[in-house]
This record gives structure tokens, sequence and C-alpha cells, in this order.
């Protein structure tokens, strides 16, 4: 089976064709960038265009990375929601520096950013919690995420037990539970081309200023 895979992923090639970038189309800011690209994967019928793959590196210098949900941008970057004390949660209390990724294979396109992250306020995500249906707000306490579990049911009590400790009232935001703000100071708009000579503009942020060049693919 998987020398059949080996196979298979030797021989199929993909030939990208679909659209350009360069330095005068692209906008001066890439979180603007972002989001007029965004609007054309939603026209483009992108299966899920919040999700990015999120890169972190531990204390040991070790990286991961899974996807989360992109949940806003702002003026310097980008927002996720997700458990302080996961691994990644753990990963960025000891190293603040993040990479994300975004790939929408459907626009033949890809988004890199690099940047900082910090938490956002209390205020900001305790309104983002109380907008959450409330078996996510359930979810949130009853997980405790990236932790060993004994089996499913373990779960689905912890659930039942929160359940009832809400019953009749508004599920408070966990205090380990809230958002991260990526402030970025790199991000790079890749478009495929034919014959692999893809298109690459660099976003660099000098002395409070984009940068723009392009690099070779
Ligand atoms: C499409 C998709 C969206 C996801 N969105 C989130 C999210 O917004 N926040 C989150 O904490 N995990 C999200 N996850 C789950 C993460 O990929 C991951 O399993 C979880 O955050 C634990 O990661 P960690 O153990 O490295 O901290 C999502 C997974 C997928 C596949």
């Amino acid at each position: 089976m998987i020398e059949e895979v080996s196979n298979y992923l030797n021989q199929i090639r993909h030939e990208f064709t679909k659209a350009a970038l360069n330095e005068e189309a692209a906008d001066n800011n890439p979180l603007e960038q972002y989001a007029k690209w965004f609007e054309e994967a939603v026209g483009g019928q992108v299966l899920d265009p919040k999700a990015m793959v999120i890169s972190t590196v531990n204390a040991e210098g070790k990286p991961s990375s899974r996807v989360v949900y992109t949940r806003g941008v702002t003026d310097k970057g980008m927002l996720f929601y997700t458990n302080y004390l996961s691994r990644k949660g753990h990963d960025l209390a000891d190293n603040p520096h993040i990479s994300i990724n975004i790939f929408w294979p459907e626009m033949e396109r890809q988004i890199r950013f690099e940047g900082l992250v910090h938490r956002v306020s209390d205020i900001e995500s305790d309104a983002y919690f109380a907008a959450r249906p409330r078996e996510s707000q359930i979810g949130a306490w009853a997980s405790e995420q990236s932790q060993t579990i004994t089996n499913r049911k373990e779960l689905e009590n912890r659930v039942k037990q929160f359940e009832e400790e809400f019953k009749g009232k508004d599920v408070p935001r966990p205090p380990h539970w809230g958002g991260y703000e990526v402030e970025i100071n790199y991000a790079e708009f890749w478009q495929g081309r034919p014959a692999r000579l893809h298109d690459r503009i660099i976003y660099e942020l000098k002395n409070g200023k984009w940068e723009l060049y392009r690099v070779a693919p």
C-alpha cells in the first residue's frame, strides 16, 4: 500500500494556471491583500477559507503545527481562539513566535505569515465566547485540550457534568480559554504559475513600514 501510494505521489503533477500576482497589483498592506484574497477565496468556493495552519515552537526548539480557525483580522494581524493550557498554549507561553500557513488549492494560492502573539483582552475573549453556541461553550469547559484521556466516555461525562453545573445559567468563559492576536511582521503571497515559475510577493515590516519585494519560486 505504501509503495503504491509512493509511486502515485511520484507520478501526479499539477499545472498551475489560474492567475498571476505582480508587485503593481499587490496592495501596500499585507492584511489588505489578505482581505482581498479572502474575498476571492469565498467567491471561488474554497471549502474552508477560515482554516489556517499555525506552527509553534516549544522551549526545546521543537516545532508543531495544527489547523485553527481565523476569527478576525485586525490592522496588525490575525485572531484565533483556543485553550491557553493546550500544547500550543504552552508553546506560545514559552515562545511567542508563530508562523501561519494558509493553502487555498482551489485558487492555487498559499499565504504565509510570521509574527508574535499576545493574548487578546479578557473583554474581547468574553465577547467572543458569549457569542459561541452553548454546546461549544460547554465543550470549552469539558475538554482539557491536549491532555490524555482514558476514553471518549470520560469526555462525554465531563460534558454532562458541566451541563449540570451551568443549567439555567449563562456559561462563563473558562479562564484558560481565549484569543490570541498574531501581530505579523512578515508575509508571503504565493500564486501558482505554469512551469513552476510561481509568483512570490513578500512583505517585511521595517521601522513600522511594509517593504515589498519578489523572491524566486
Ligand atoms: C478545520 C479545523 C478548525 C479548527 N479550529 C480550531 C480553533 O479555532 N481552535 C482550536 O483550539 N483548535 C481548533 N482545531 C483543532 C486543532 O487543530 C488542534 O487539534 C487543537 O487546537 C489542539 O492542538 P494542540 O494540542 O497542538 O494545542 C481545528 C481543527 C480543524 C481541523
